[in-house]
């Protein structure tokens, strides 16, 4: 008797190959690039031993419920499990699976492109050149912030943030502060990182770079306040999850001068509207959640994903459990 798999969306060949080798399932694929509508999420799910989901299905009791209680195990294609009704589905007794580490290179090089496209405004400039913007070489004209001598603040040294302060080392940045819910010295050595409160951070950083899981404690921490803290030199960048930040408030502090300008991989929500206010903004650089987007990092991920799925449901350990 065939386990039933069900997988939310297209994802690479190397992990479907996983699954079909395995000879011990049926998967039913949601065989498109879109999101599976909710109604057929609740139908693919019904009698699933094992579920493939990505990070924009949102697996609450509803799903659970539509699953029964044949469901073992949940297997996630990233590393962030926010878009997880983590309490319930422990409560149920089903394992999950998700894919850290194999995504911190490729996401922490995202990041690092990210912050420099902002600091150094390289939207702006391609603009110009493609708009006739450019006349002439001008000393005053797309100046932006460099990173030598810099001070960097990382809100969340994990395995990404530190990931990230690594490369932007030999930029030469002088100095590297973090938050987080506890001091991590094995991962403040590597860059000298100095824990400091999340004000502090705010108020000493020429970068912020955001890289924390998203909590009920880190929901909306990048407020008004953290803003008005920031130096109007400063730039924000944030590639964890768009709900960390209060958009309103990044709004508000990139069209006051606050703050300098903000680059975006994550929002809320995601797509971000085409009408939304943020993407008037010249200082704000907004990306289509890419962080692990290389062809090697979402292949090696798919993988990942079934290997954890094949484990789980043969009850053996799991290549990457997340501990519930
Ligand atoms: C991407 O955001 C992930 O969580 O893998
Ligand atoms: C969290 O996303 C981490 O891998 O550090």
């Amino acid at each position: 008797q065939l386990m039933k798999v069900f997988v939310t969306r297209r994802i690479p060949q190397e992990g479907m190959k996983v699954l079909s080798q395995s000879g011990i399932f049926d998967v039913q694929l949601w065989d498109s690039n879109e999101p599976v509508p909710r109604v057929e999420l609740l139908r693919g799910v019904a009698g699933a031993h094992g579920l493939i989901c990505l990070l924009s299905d949102k697996i609450d009791n509803e799903v659970l419920d539509a699953a029964g209680t044949s469901l073992k195990v949940i297997s996630t294609f990233s590393v962030g499990f926010d878009h997880l009704a983590i309490d319930e589905i422990k409560q149920r007794g089903i394992r999950v699976g998700y894919t850290p580490e194999v995504l911190t290179d490729a996401t922490a090089e995202l990041t690092v492109a990210l912050l420099l496209a902002t600091a150094r405004r390289l939207p702006e400039a391609v603009e110009e050149v493609k708009n006739g913007g450019w006349s002439t070489w001008k000393p005053l004209w797309l100046c932006g912030y460099g990173l030598s001598g810099s001070t960097v603040g990382v809100v969340g040294l994990g395995r990404i943030g530190l990931s990230i302060a690594k490369r932007l080392k030999p930029f030469g940045v002088t100095r590297f502060l973090y938050t987080g819910r506890q001091p991590r010295p094995e991962n403040a050595a590597e860059i000298q990182g100095e824990y400091v409160p999340l004000d502090k951070l705010a108020e000493e950083s020429d970068f912020v770079v955001v890289s924390c899981a998203l909590t009920p404690e880190t929901q909306g921490m990048c407020n008004k306040d953290f803003f008005a803290k920031m130096k109007k030199t400063a730039v924000f960048v944030n590639s964890s999850r768009g709900a960390v930040v209060n958009q309103d408030d990044l709004y508000n502090a990139l069209t006051s001068g606050q703050i300098a300008a903000a680059g975006l991989d994550v929002t809320v929500p995601e797509p971000l509207p085409t009408s939304h206010p943020l993407l008037t903004l010249k200082n704000c650089v907004v990306l289509p959640h890419i962080g692990s987007a290389t062809y090697a990092t979402r292949g090696t991920m798919s993988v990942l994903v079934a290997n954890n799925l094949l484990a789980g449901l043969k009850g053996e350990s799991m290549p990457s459990e997340l501990k519930l």
